[in-house]
This record gives structure tokens, sequence and C-alpha cells, in this order.
């Protein structure tokens, strides 16, 4: 059976894409940024995952107001970066994983979750660039991908209580995936941001840390506030913090934290980046030696 190797949360922002296009990631403005990463990326050459499972949020590319899933799982052979201008102006298709896309969707659907199935999709920012920050080398990216999409642009929005159910029901369909591959969970968005409107710019760096700390200590935490709550205390963009949610949830049992990065601001966010891995027994399963 596949093996889920860990989770990585960050957050994903336009700009990322120019600074890389432009190799600022000296400057001041962006090194506290980059110099996330190379931690992850050390971990990932232990980890050494094959597939990627992403829970990240559409920001009206692939789907517009007219059409909003509230959770919808890619199946397709490929994947297309058409982000909306700012992202790096070159990037080969990522290939996806067919066989864990429709393996995961029959899970889910077994399981009463009405989910979207989509055989294309384009995808933005939000998938294009975390995969870019974790793997910078040219060409192909060396993962396969099942992309699976959370509605965080059109209300109603799911709540944090049923993300994290898609987040179980994820990681146990990956746990029962036959299969020897070794599975990442990612989860891209966030964390507390407002772009628009009378809080734009709006940041709350107590939350946010006390969030990332509880997808350690008590990864359910989040569950007991509302959508609008939530949206309250991150802002109307901060809301993506739910795709971290969730794929700390498709990690059964506890988790040890690797390594985190928390960075104010890029663009009107506050950014972060956590690597975490499954604890004890599970760990040692997962991650070996390099
Ligand atoms: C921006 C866009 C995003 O999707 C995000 O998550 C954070 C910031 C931006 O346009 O600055
Ligand atoms: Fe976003």
């Amino acid at each position: 059976m596949a093996k889920i190797v860990g989770a990585i949360t960050t957050s994903h922002v336009p700009a990322i894409g120019r600074a890389i296009a432009k190799n600022l990631q000296g400057e001041p403005y962006w090194k506290p940024f980059f110099d996330g990463y190379p931690p992850a990326r050390d971990w990932l050459a232990r980890a050494r995952p094959d597939v990627v499972v992403m829970f990240y949020n559409d920001h009206g590319l692939n789907f517009f107001l007219d059409k909003m899933p509230t959770f919808a799982v890619g199946a397709a052979p490929q994947y297309n970066n058409a982000d909306e201008g700012w992202g790096i102006p070159t990037l080969p298709p990522f290939n996806g994983n067919l066989d864990l896309s429709w393996h995961v969707i029959n899970e889910l659907v077994a399981k009463d979750f009405d989910i979207v199935t989509c055989q294309e999709m384009l995808v933005d920012h939000a998938v294009t660039l975390p995969l870019k920050l974790l793997w910078p080398g040219e060409g192909q990216c060396p993962v396969t991908l099942v992309p699976v999409c959370i509605n965080t642009v059109q209300y109603p929005l799911p709540s944090a209580r049923r993300c994290y159910a898609l987040g179980q029901a994820v990681g146990k369909a990956i746990e029962s995936w036959n299969s020897d591959a070794r599975v990442l969970v990612m989860g891209t968005g966030g964390l507390s941001h407002q772009l628009d409107g009378e809080r734009a710019g709006f940041i709350n760096k107590e939350f946010d840390q006390q969030f990332m700390r509880s997808l350690i200590d008590d990864p359910s935490w989040t569950t007991k506030y509302t959508t609008a709550e939530l949206v309250e205390k991150t802002g109307t963009q901060g809301i993506e913090l739910l795709m971290w949610l969730a794929a700390r949830a498709a990690v059964p049992g506890g988790v040890r934290q690797v390594h985190s990065n928390y960075h104010i601001p890029i663009s009107n966010t506050a950014a972060g980046l956590m690597v975490m891995e499954p604890t004890a027994g599970a760990a040692q399963r997962a991650a070996q030696p390099a």
C-alpha cells in the first residue's frame, strides 16, 4: 500500500513567480521568504515522494463564479499552468497521477463526498509556485500530481469541519491505494491576508501562529470556528488556511514539525511554511535515510 511521507503547507502569492523569474531570491525583501525553503528541500531529499496530493484553491481561473464546485478533484493526465500573468513565464505541464486520482475519487464518493471530477483542469499560482519552490530545477517537475480544489472564492464556503473531514478521507484513500508509491500531501494558501475592501492589508500574526501550532498539538482545533469567524480572524483570503487544515488532516495520527517559517509581508500576506512528518513508527516507515 502507498505511504504518506508527510505534509508540506505553504502560502502562495503570484509575486513569488515574478521573483523567481527575475532571480530576486537574495534581495532583502525576498530573502526571509525564500530562505524558508532549503530545509524543506533537504527533507524532501530524505522523504523521496513520488506523488503529491495537493489541496489548493483556484482563484477564478479554472472555475469562475458561474460554476463553482465546493470540492473538485483532478483526474487529468496533465495540468497546464495558466496563471493570471504574474507567474513564471515558461513552465512545462505537470504530470497527473491518474491511478491515484481515480482511487481518491472513488473512495470519496463511496464516503458520501459529492465532489466534482475534472478530467481537464488548468492550474494557477496556487499549484505551480509551491511546486516550483520545492523543486526549483528546470524542466519537468519530478513528482506526479493529484490536485484537490476547495472553494474559497464564492460564498457559501465549506466549513473547517467539512474540510477536515475531506482531508481525513483523502488520507485514508491514499493509504488504501494499491501502490508502493510515496505520497506527499500539500496544502497551499493563506496565511492571514485580505486583498481588498475596508480591511485590505489585514494580517493577524497571533492567530496564524496559534493555527500553525495547532496543526502539531491539536489538529482539529480550527474546526471549532465557523467560516465567518475564520474570515474575521484571518481576512477574506486568509480563509485559504483551510487548505493547510485539510492537508494536516490527511496525515493520520500525530505529526512532528520538521521545519517552519513565517514572514510578514509578502505582498499583503503573512507567508508561512510548515513541514510535518508522521511521528514514531509511521515516520520511520515513511522517511528512510538518504
Ligand atoms: C495574493 C494572491 C493570493 O492568491 C494569495 O493567496 C496571496 C496574495 C496577491 O495577489 O498578492
Ligand atoms: Fe490565494
